[in-house]
């Protein structure tokens, strides 16, 4: 997952790409959580971007399967939790992943 993640956010920026990961506590279903959200600051994605970045096989790149995001909502779905784009404001792109904590 952070795999995936972190090479889209190498791949969105010319030169250097900064990334940033912050975990937070959250709730999710009612039940304790973990937030991880992680931001890069690329040039973000555009509306239909946005709209598609999930979606299999959806890719802005030359060489790209378009699969990375879809496998990991598939992984994180897997391990019970979910994840989506975030809505902070400003360039760059965010990814933001809510994951079950305790029982296994
Ligand atoms: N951090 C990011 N910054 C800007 N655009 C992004 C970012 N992450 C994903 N995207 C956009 O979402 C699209 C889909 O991403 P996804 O990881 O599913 O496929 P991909 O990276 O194009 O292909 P692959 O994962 O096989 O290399 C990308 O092509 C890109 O347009
Ligand atoms: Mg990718």
């Amino acid at each position: 997952v952070f795999r995936n993640l972190f090479e889209n956010s190498l791949a969105a920026a010319a030169g250097a790409v900064r990334i940033d990961v912050r975990c937070a506590e959250a709730t999710l279903h009612g039940q304790p959580a973990l937030r991880v959200a992680v931001r890069d600051d690329g040039p973000g994605l555009t509306p239909e971007q946005r709209r598609r970045a999930f979606e299999p096989f959806y890719t802005t790149k030359a060489k790209g399967t378009g699969l990375g995001l879809a496998i990991v909502r598939r992984l994180v779905e897997a391990h019970g939790g979910r994840i989506d784009l975030g809505d902070a404001e400003g360039p760059g792109a965010e990814l933001v992943l809510v994951l079950p904590r305790g029982q296994a």
